[in-house]
């Protein structure tokens, strides 16, 4: 049984003219101590599918399927249930740090208020957790760091800070949506080097999004490539890098810069653009974009089916077509 285990999830928000489906039955795991990653383009529904584990969907969202955690399902509870799980048993980080950093507390301020309400420690108590917090993170002088504003921090290292405050209830999940989206590249790095340590150390899950393949690449276990609300393929990160099966997974691919010494290959953007989830195209969303579309993807919704320890919604192999 996976930690987290998300079945036939659906997501509607409320539109002009009656619900809108952002997210149409989606399935994906996480496992124990294991980096799973969420990929695909701008409005595939990433968000949606992370909010919706986590119960902070918008207003009037309605939310149908199963999000079952170590054995209760997430999406029966009621809020004051949720609240329980929420932070503490699956904390959150944002492509903006400051989303969790309040810009008027000094760092330790921050820290050892959510200290004391969430572990009821004593200030001292809270104080010392703090600095190990900050030392878990690899912020370079954390006593003096407790006493600085957010603001006075560079953007890795407030990711850094939000990324402690995640971690002040022992969370057993960790949903980082875009977290290094907003960094240069060896910032990056250091952000996902150090997912990468709590996992290995101190056996943390992580539910990371991300619309960058290099990024996901570097660090997921495994990985799901979304598009307009439903997921085209999934499997393991290596595999799918090099040997995508899925025509939108292979274009997102062939996007990203190959930076290997004599790799000149032509960096090919798909053409066009999603559809907006009030007028998706009938049969496989993606067939206006495809260039293998054959006549069936146009009129049938292609079905996720295992083929060789992978799913994937597409009834034509672009490997197949090549050879
Ligand atoms: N509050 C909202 N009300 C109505 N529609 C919304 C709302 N927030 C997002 N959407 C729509 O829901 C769809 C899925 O959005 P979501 O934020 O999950 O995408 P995403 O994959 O996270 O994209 P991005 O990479 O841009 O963050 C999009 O079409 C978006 O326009
Ligand atoms: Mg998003």
């Amino acid at each position: 049984m996976s930690l987290l285990e998300v079945e036939n999830l659906r997501v509607h928000l409320p539109g002009a003219s009656g619900p809108v489906t952002v997210v149409d039955g989606v399935d994906f795991a996480v496992e124990e101590g294991q980096v799973f990653g969420l990929a695909g383009e701008s409005g595939s529904g990433k968000t949606m599918s992370a909010l919706a584990v986590l119960g902070l969907l918008p207003r009037r969202a309605q939310v149908e399927g199963r999000i079952i955690y170590r054995g209760r399902d997430l999406v029966a509870l009621r809020e004051r249930e949720m609240r329980s799980v929420r932070g503490r048993e699956i904390a959150m980080i944002f492509q903006d740090p400051m989303t969790s950093l309040h810009p008027m507390l000094t760092v330790g301020r921050a820290l050892s208020e959510h200290l004391r309400q969430h572990l009821k420690l004593s200030r001292a108590d809270a104080q010392r957790r703090a600095v190990e917090l900050l030392e878990e993170v690899r912020i370079p002088d954390p006593e003096g760091s407790l006493r600085s504003y957010p603001h006075h921090f560079s953007g890795g290292m407030r990711q850094r800070i939000a990324i402690a405050v995640a971690l002040i209830c022992n969370p057993s999940i960790v949903i980082a949506d875009e977290p290094t989206t907003a960094l240069d590249v060896t910032v990056q790095a250091g952000i996902l080097g150090l997912l990468d340590r709590l996992r290995q150390e101190n056996g943390l899950s992580v539910l990371l999004i991300t619309h960058d393949l290099g990024v996901m690449s570097s660090i997921a276990d495994r990985v799901s490539v979304m598009y307009a609300g439903r997921i085209v393929e999934s499997g393991a990160t290596a595999e799918m890098m090099q040997r995508p099966r899925h025509p939108y997974t292979e274009g997102l691919l062939s996007a990203l810069p190959h930076p290997e010494a004599g790799d000149e290959r032509p960096l090919v953007a798909i053409p066009g653009s999603p559809p907006a989830p009030t007028d998706p195209p009938p049969g496989c969303r993606f067939h206006p974009r495809c260039t293998y579309a054959v006549d069936s993807c146009r009129t049938q919704v292609p079905q996720l089916v295992e083929v060789d320890a992978r799913r994937l919604a597409c009834p034509v192999d672009p490997l197949a077509v090549k050879v």
